[in-house]
């Protein structure tokens, strides 16, 4: 079966590096151009706040006016200021833009680059000063980062905060400080502008601080929120994912301690779909797995296709037991039509491993299977994990593209539960379990 993807080599968000780009494209494309032309791109796309004192007085510059306040983020003095801001960016825009969605790390990129313009403007309140470059944006993804790291918010989707409390405030301490040391301290013991302009970064950090309230979570059905540093290697499809096309995630436990099987007949449209099931499988790959074998793979049925399916049940029936009468035949053809959706969760068997032996490689298929179904109904769908027959015949493996290695863990039925399936009384789980404290003494 097809071997899994490799890892990308840069794992932030979508819409950092867009952002990332197009701030380097700008400054490369800056850099090419004659200085008259730069310095015509600089008046007209900086931020001059006596543009706006012009305007009062009876000046017109609309344009520049309504597109400065953003498109001065865009560009830096120099490859010092541009690589300043970008990698703090990629730092806390990673971290803030995993807990939503792109068009929402987007707006408040934005949101804070314009808040940390006017809070300089109003502060600073120069005449003919310029301000460039995306640190009060950037400001703002610190204010932001520190707001949820210090009091995450209370819905379960990103409670995980992804920094220890500590250490962000001694992040923001010493950030302070600087913004202090190298922003007023000139200007209080010189009467000079550094021409650092610390009261950008103020403005920016206090928006993100305050905005990240009506960001966080957004956009995304869960947000990943990755201790950062240690985030994976691999892309999390999560990140493209919509709340618009479901309803909020309930909480994790709430979902694990109601989730129950819909028999596959109960199951009707929708099921998941597009983001919705990246997502759904997204959650396969945090299955524990024994020297990371990756040994899960994933068959995805539906449409037409199920009908194939059918046909190839009621083939193997015939092998198996070629007196089969009719009834047995149409009950394996109608078999997988039942749902609108089927996912055969497979089993790469990696043999011969010293460290692993094939139980525990289907251990680990069958804990992404349950991820998969606890993900479903966390989400509002409904599902069953069903095997049977077919999924033990090497006629079935062989057509579904498996070697004789390798085990369907079973066939996974997803959709909307067509009314309320037999509540199951379920065991005390105290009577499974008990303390052990040592050994018995020999007797
Ligand atoms: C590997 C595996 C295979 C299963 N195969 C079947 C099956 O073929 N038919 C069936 O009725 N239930 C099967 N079940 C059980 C159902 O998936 C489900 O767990 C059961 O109906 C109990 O419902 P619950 O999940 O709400 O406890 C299987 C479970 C597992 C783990």
């Amino acid at each position: 079966m097809a071997s899994h993807n490799e890892a990308p080599i840069l794992n932030a968000p979508a819409a950092v590096r867009w952002i990332v780009g197009l701030t380097v494209a700008v400054h490369v494309l800056r850099s090419l151009l004659p200085v008259p032309s730069d310095d015509w791109v600089l008046e007209t796309f900086g931020f001059i706040p006596a543009r706006y004192q012009a305007a009062a007085g009876g000046g017109n510059d609309l344009f520049a006016m309504v597109v400065s306040p953003f498109s001065h983020l865009f560009l830096h003095a120099d490859w010092m200021h541009l690589t300043m801001n970008m990698a703090f960016f990629l730092a806390f825009g990673s971290a803030v833009g995993r807990r939503m969605g792109a068009a929402q790390l987007l707006i408040l990129y934005f949101l804070c680059g314009l808040a940390a313009a006017f809070f300089w403007a109003y502060l600073y309140q120069p005449q003919q000063a310029l301000l460039l470059g995306a640190s009060g944006a950037v400001s703002g993804m610190v204010g932001a980062a520190a707001r949820v790291s210090i009091w995450p918010p209370r819905h379960s989707s990103s409670a995980i905060p992804f920094w220890r409390r500590s250490t962000i405030i001694t992040f923001v301490v010493i950030w302070l400080l600087l913004n202090v040391g190298f922003g007023i301290f000139p200007v209080l013991v010189s009467n000079s502008y550094s021409g650092i302009a610390w009261e950008a970064h103020l403005g920016g950090f206090i928006a993100g601080f305050v905005l990240i309230g009506a960001f966080d979570g957004r956009g995304r059905l869960m947000a990943v929120a990755t201790p950062f540093g240690l985030q994976e290697g691999h892309r999390t499809m999560t990140q493209n994912y919509s709340t618009a096309t479901a309803a909020r995630p309930m909480d994790a436990l709430e979902s694990l301690l109601t989730r129950s099987s819909v028999p596959a007949r109960m199951l009707r449209e929708p099921a998941p779909d597009g983001a919705e099931l990246e997502v759904i499988l997204e959650t396969a790959m945090r299955a524990p797995d024994h020297a990371s074998l990756r040994p899960w793979r994933f068959l995805i049925i539906r449409g037409d296709a199920r009908r194939q399916l059918g046909e190839l049940f009621a083939d193997a029936l015939c092998r198996r037991d070629p007196l089969a009468d009719g009834a047995a035949r149409e009950k394996e053809l109608s078999r997988p039509m039942r749902s609108p959706l089927i996912v055969v969760v497979c089993a790469d068997i990696v043999e011969g491993n010293p460290k692993v032996p094939a139980v525990e490689q289907i251990v680990t298929c069958g804990a992404a299977a349950q991820n998969m179904l606890n993900a479903a109904h966390a989400m509002g769908y409904a599902g069953i994990m069903l095997t049977g027959k077919n999924a033990h015949d090497p006629f079935v493996k062989q057509a579904l593209g498996l070697k004789p290695k390798d085990e369907i863990i079973g066939f996974l039925y997803f959709g909307t539960a067509d009314g309320e399936a037999r509540p199951k009384k379920r065991p005390a789980a105290a009577s499974f379990a008990r303390e052990w404290t040592g050994r018995e003494p020999a007797a």
